[in-house]
């Protein structure tokens, strides 16, 4: 089967998805608390006292963006925090950002893939992806290339969107993806294809225990799940 690509053009889902974050990043963090009317960073901070328990120190973001998940590590006092993309563009918003909160000597953002990203072995507490191995090509690919950074016993914290199953959050959600977030997409982010991507790439992802039992497949240990929102996302926690 073909993946859910953002643009279905020849080129391969990494490349599209590299672009099409290119493309919103000036509008991204806008969007996202306009979509979610603000519901989202909510979700970090519990990812993060999830966390909270093994005193991370070193930490990794992956799929950074902006850098939202790196700036709420900082509840944890680490020594540093590292966040990776393939999107200069979602970076060069999210180092003003960091810039402006006086953050930058503790934060920093780089370019790198999380399937390849030749980070050392073992070197990280804690790994965090916030809405993005949704987009990842190769999802085993990316999910053993963080085990294999993750130190012994570190934990890796996922926050990824799911498919409402119950009624009424699943029509609800039906309705917003299908009517709302598309014309809202279009109009603040200049992109036609991104928020119509979005529901596209939700319904395609295998969430909740699907994604526990790939965790597993892996090598990821002790891999749970919790629904926040209603079922519209969930938080996957797994240790090494
Ligand atoms: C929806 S944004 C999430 C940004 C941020 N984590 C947040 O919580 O708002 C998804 C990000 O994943 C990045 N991404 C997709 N595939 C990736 C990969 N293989 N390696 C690193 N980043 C990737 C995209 O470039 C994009 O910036």
């Amino acid at each position: 089967m073909n993946p859910v690509t953002p643009y279905n053009n020849t080129e391969s889902k990494k490349e599209q998805v590299a672009q099409m974050f290119d493309n919103i990043a000036f509008r991204y963090d806008f969007l996202n608390s306009l979509l979610s009317l603000g519901i989202h960073k909510g979700w970090r901070k519990k990812c993060i006292k999830l966390i909270a328990h093994k005193k991370p120190s070193a930490i990794l973001d992956v799929a950074t963006g902006t850098g939202d998940f790196a700036i709420a590590a900082m509840k944890l006092n680490p020594t540093k925090v590292i966040g990776i993309d393939i999107s200069e563009g979602m970076m060069k918003f999210g180092r003003e950002k960091l810039k402006k909160m006086n953050l930058d000597k503790t934060i920093t953002l780089q370019y790198g893939d999380a399937e390849t990203c030749d980070l050392p072995d073992n070197s990280m507490d804690a790994i965090t992806v916030g809405f993005g191995v949704r987009n990842f090509e190769n999802l085993e690919k990316g999910l053993a290339n963080m085990l294999r950074i993750l130190k012994p016993g570190g934990q890796l914290c996922v926050l990824e969107f799911s498919s409402p199953r119950k009624f009424p959050v699943k029509q609800f959600y039906m309705f917003h993806f299908k009517y709302i977030t598309p014309t809202l997409g279009r109009m603040f982010s200049k992109d036609t294809r991104a928020y119509t991507y979005l529901p596209e790439s939700i319904k395609a992802f295998p969430d909740n225990e699907r994604f526990t039992a790939i965790l597993e497949k892996v090598g990821y240990q002790k891999a749970t799940f919790s629904s926040v929102g209603l079922g519209l996302a969930a938080i996957y926690m797994a240790e090494k």
